[in-house]
């Protein structure tokens, strides 16, 4: 069994496996080079054996435990058919929404659009680099699904200021969402995903009075779903202040956290496998910073099921040498 399942699975301590968000990304020039001829983000997810080789240009440079595969949250409202795009320096663009073509759509096109997906996960699963290893597939939460929907670009720190106006536009794209999103976790099973991870990106714009009705309820039907089909899920609802809540309503199978969150305020009141952490900048630091804060998480959750994981993805200015680095010390620690 892989490192990650004993932990999530049987709840061993001390053995530290590690995966990284966005492992597979702009930080890495092998990456960059075919990023570089492959101007359309879209197309390069689409493309399976692309895909699958940028899943494990890291674990051939890394001893990491877990290939993510190469793809995108958005990938869903494409498949909706919603025009996505992503634009240089500016991050994703999404076209306007057709309420009518949300009727029409039908789950056999919504599958053959996003095949090279279930594909590129094939290839992934049968590479010898992920004997041992888990291979992690992953969706958007509702929430920030519907975020990236009806904002059509990332909110940073606001919403657009009508965003919560049609309601009935709202009821509508979550109901699509909940139906679609569990198409888009069973197909990753089927083809070979054996841990599903939730991003919940924007879970931090809401106050505590609209977490149930967003976040909460239509992600306990996603939770409850993947378990169902026997497979482990990690929820990571970025930026909430009230972790121990969300673990006891939702119940994931282990909880990633933000880099704002306090680990020993976690390590104190969540019994439930704990992944990730650290700031991402903190790979920016020398050396000696940086190995004092990856011992900080490690002693903090040495006797707790733990993943090292960061928390939030890999910034691309991180030198590779100092993933290099992280990924001997957590193994060595
Ligand atoms: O983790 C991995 O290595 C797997 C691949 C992966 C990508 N996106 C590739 C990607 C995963 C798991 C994601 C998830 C994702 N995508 C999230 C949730 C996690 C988070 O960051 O909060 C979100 C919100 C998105 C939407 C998205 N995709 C944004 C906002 C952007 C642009 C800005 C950015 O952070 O890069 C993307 C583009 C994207 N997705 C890139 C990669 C490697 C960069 C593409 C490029 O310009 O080369």
């Amino acid at each position: 069994m892989s490192g990650i399942k004993e932990v999530i699975i049987n709840k061993k301590t001390n053995i530290n496996p590690i995966w990284i968000m966005r492992q597979a990304g702009r930080y890495l020039p092998e990456f960059r080079e075919i990023r570089k001829k492959n101007t359309d983000f879209i197309k390069l997810c689409l493309n399976k054996d692309l895909s699958a080789e940028i899943t494990l240009q890291p674990l051939k440079r890394f001893e990491l435990d877990a290939a993510i595969i190469f793809s995108d949250i958005l990938m869903v409202p494409y498949g909706l058919n919603q025009k996505v795009e992503f634009k240089k320096n500016f991050g994703p663009l999404l076209g306007n929404l057709n309420i009518n073509e949300l009727e029409n759509l039908d789950e056999q096109s919504f599958t053959k659009k996003l095949n090279p997906i279930y594909q590129a996960i094939d290839l992934v699963k049968k590479d010898k680099l992920t004997d041992n290893k888990s291979t992690i597939g992953f969706v958007g939460a509702p929430w920030t699904l519907l975020v990236y929907m009806i904002n059509k670009q990332s909110p940073k720190k606001k919403l657009i200021d009508n965003f919560y106006q049609d309601t009935f536009l709202i009821k509508k794209i979550l109901s699509i969402l909940e139906k679609y999103i569990k198409i888009h976790i069973k197909n990753q099973i089927d083809n070979g995903a054996e841990v599903i991870q939730i991003f919940d990106s924007w879970a931090g714009l809401l106050d505590a009075k609209n977490l149930p009705h967003f976040v909460y309820n239509p992600t306990i039907i996603l939770v409850e779903y993947v378990k169902s089909l026997n497979v482990p899920v990690i929820c990571f609802p970025r930026g909430i202040k009230d972790y121990k809540t969300y673990c006891e309503i939702i119940k994931p199978d282990a909880i990633c956290i933000d880099y704002e969150t306090n680990p020993v305020e976690i390590r104190k009141s969540i019994k439930l496998p704990v992944q990730g952490g650290m700031d991402p900048k903190t790979l920016l630091l020398e050396k000696d910073d940086l190995k004092k804060e990856i011992k900080k998480y490690l002693d903090i959750f040495k006797d707790h099921p733990y993943i090292f994981n960061l928390g939030h993805g890999v910034l691309p200015e991180t030198d590779p040498n100092k993933m290099d680095y992280l990924v001997k010390l957590v193994k060595d620690y």
